[in-house]
């Protein structure tokens, strides 16, 4: 019934296949949001033709090149991720209305829907659908028509401010129909609805689901991120929550709920269509993992002042305000949370401050003890994740402050938190999460050493040195990525395992749970991570012949943390275990124990995990590889979960 999903929008003021172009390039590179099928409806002079496809995105281009001509001066698309109603052809989107003149994507929950499906039945609506969004465009089609002929329905009229007048007054009368129609709908929603009367305006909507609006020249786009429209414009306008957009050719109008015009934020798309693209990569995410050096520099660069001071300026939240803090709490869901109890580690140590970390979507509903000296840390490369966006209001209501760890510039996270700081790791297209894990770490340990510089408990000579070492991981890490292929031949010899345990000690745990987390969701094999001194404490029992298990070892530099790990491998040996273990150059104590060792440069202990989660992602890249999986879209799967 509901989705996740990717939409695409571009109006120009003549027919040509242009949006047609613009619409399909789009939802390429937004097919990681969703992939269980696609449509687009293209309008022009003559009618509106949609045409959708169940499955990937080349099923809708194979149909699109039968379709024959589609020149419009209006497209709408979208890429879909259903988790109720089979992914067919009725359910993906545009959803059409009765007539077939108006047509209608949707990103998000209808939370009524079931209510409003009902009475729609009653007066006479057929459905062919099971999704919600059927429900939605009804609506539409009902309150546009009621715009000409009856007045409101909904008792209050509201005259959106600022519309284009079109020769028809289409435009005005699908925005006033929409604003009626978000006063009506509950939940969560993304909406994008085009009529025949006037193909060259796209009338938009939004709730909690995202939109931004790309500028061009004689032509504008809508997107669910600026990816979608990345190639053709770099200059962007955030759609806040609960507005409405009408845009044409060459004229974009934002109003709020009560019809008042507003001035949507700037927003400059600072990556190229480049860094969006595979660029002779097989896969999204080997370049990903290959880009890592880079995301960690880029995220590490700029933040000192002339004095030799760590200076966030994005972080607006004031240093006295920061000096009360008495909690931190990290919020995130998947990898992004397994970065934040990395993060855990370097902040306890360095501020001397507690640190909850706490999946996003369990913090909200324990009641949990937040207060005005709380700060609350939302991680997240989409910043779209709907668990973590409802865990932060939770927060701010409780009166904390909210810093928002993204790598999406204008993302509905970066814009409800009272501060941002960004990882700088570009694009991330695969589902599975790599650079923007490394970034996620870098950037909650500045965080951390700014906290420590702002609250006093390091000197800035001890913040500069942790920063000059931090420094140094770039090129640790392409020291790894050049020994991959030791990590790609085990891989390729283990591509039948059915089962695979990871271990790791204090930053190693996290390590383990993510490592593991990445075979499950790319290579669909069973793995669990475990904190090695667990082990005897149940999960030991797991250990038979020839179970493969990956360790995560110390440095030996931290003896005591290093001996245990070392016996924890022995332990696992004892029982007929095939050891993988990822030990730092020199550290021989590991031969004996070992079947594969995958070696990483000497690294101070709290940044370890920037260089041992390396091979763990080539390895599941490898292994789904030689199992011959989709990489980059794993089945079940979409890189932002946008629903609850
Ligand atoms: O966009 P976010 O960082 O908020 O996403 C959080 C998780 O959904 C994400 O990290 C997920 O676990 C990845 N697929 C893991 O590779």
């Amino acid at each position: 019934m509901f989705s996740m999903c990717g939409i695409v929008g571009h109006v120009s003021s003549e027919d040509s296949t242009r949006s047609e172009d613009v619409v399909m390039g789009g939802l390429a590179r937004l097919e990681y949001r969703g992939y269980d099928s696609a449509g687009i409806a293209v309008g022009s002079s003559t009618g509106m033709t949609v045409v959708k496809a169940v499955g990937k995105l080349e099923n809708l281009k194979a149909e699109l090149a039968t379709a024959g001509d589609l020149s419009g001066r209006g497209a709408i698309g979208h890429t879909r991720w259903a988790t109720h109603g089979q992914p067919t052809t009725a359910n993906a989107h545009p959803h059409t209305s009765l007539d077939g003149d108006l047509v209608l994507v949707h990103n998000g929950i209808i939370e009524n829907a079931q209510t409003l499906r009902t009475s729609l039945q009653a007066e006479g609506y057929k459905f062919v659908s099971d999704t919600d969004t059927e429900v939605v465009v009804h609506l539409l089609a009902r309150e546009f028509l009621a715009d000409d002929e009856e007045g409101d329905r909904f008792g209050r009229e509201v005259e959106i401010h600022g519309v284009p007048q079109d020769a028809r007054g289409t435009a005005g009368a699908l925005a006033r129909a929409m604003n009626r129609v978000m006063r009506w709908i509950d939940g969560t929603f993304t909406l994008l609805a085009m009529h025949a009367e006037a193909p060259g305006v796209i009338v938009a909507a939004r709730r909690s689901s995202p939109l931004v609006i790309g500028l061009g020249e004689g032509e504008n786009y809508l997107g669910s991120d600026a990816l979608a429209f990345c190639e053709h414009t770099h200059d962007a306008l955030e759609v806040g929550q609960d507005q409405l957009v009408v845009v044409t050719a060459t004229d974009v109008t934002v109003a709020d709920i009560d019809g008042n015009q507003v001035q949507p934020k700037k927003l400059t798309v600072d990556f190229t269509h480049d860094r969006a693209s595979k660029d002779g990569w097989p896969t999204y995410m080997e370049k990903e993992i290959h880009e890592q050096p880079r995301a960690i520099a880029d995220t590490l660069a700029d933040r000192l002042d002339s004095e030799g001071y760590l200076t966030l300026d994005e972080l607006r939240i004031p240093a006295q305000v920061l000096r009360t803090v008495d909690k931190m709490v990290i919020v995130a869901c998947g990898t992004a949370a397994y970065a934040g109890q990395v993060a855990r580690y370097a902040i306890e140590h360095w501020c001397r401050i507690p640190v909850e970390v706490e999946l996003a979507h369990e913090f909200r509903y324990r009641d949990p003890v937040v207060t005005e000296k709380t700060l609350v840390v939302a991680i997240s490369q989409s910043g779209e994740t709907m668990d973590t966006i409802m865990a932060i209001r939770h927060a701010r209501e409780q009166g904390a402050k909210v810093v928002a760890v993204v790598n999406t510039p204008g993302s509905t996270i970066s814009r409800e938190s009272d501060a941002v700081l960004l990882t700088h790791a570009g694009p991330e297209i695969a589902v599975a999460s790599t650079k923007a894990f490394t970034a996620q770490i870098t950037a909650t340990y500045i965080l951390g050493l700014y906290l420590a510089q702002v609250r006093g408990n390091k000197f800035i000579d001890e913040i500069q040195d942790y920063l000059d070492k931090l420094a140094e991981i770039p090129h640790k890490v392409e020291t790894v990525l050049s020994r991959a292929e030791t990590v790609r031949q085990t891989a390729r010899m283990l591509a039948q395992e059915t089962s695979v345990i990871y271990l790791g000690r204090h930053v190693g745990f996290p390590v383990a749970l993510e490592g593991a987390l990445k075979l499950k969701e790319i290579a669909y094999i069973h793995a669990e991570g475990f904190a090695a001194g667990e082990l005897k404490h149940g999960p030991i029992a797991l250990i038979e012949d020839g179970q493969v298990v990956i360790i995560i070892v110390p440095t030996p530099r931290r003896p005591q943390l290093h001996r245990k790990v070392v016996s924890n491998i022995q332990e696992v040996r004892a029982r007929g275990a095939r050891t993988i273990v990822i030990a730092e150059d020199g550290d021989n104590s590991v031969d004996d124990y070992a079947d594969v060792v995958f070696r990483v440069p000497p690294t101070p202990t709290l940044y370890a995990p920037l260089l041992s989660v390396i091979p763990l992602q080539i390895f599941a890249c490898e292994l789904a590889t030689a199992k011959e999986l989709d990489v980059d879209q794993p089945r079940n799967l979409a890189k932002s979960v946008t629903v609850e």
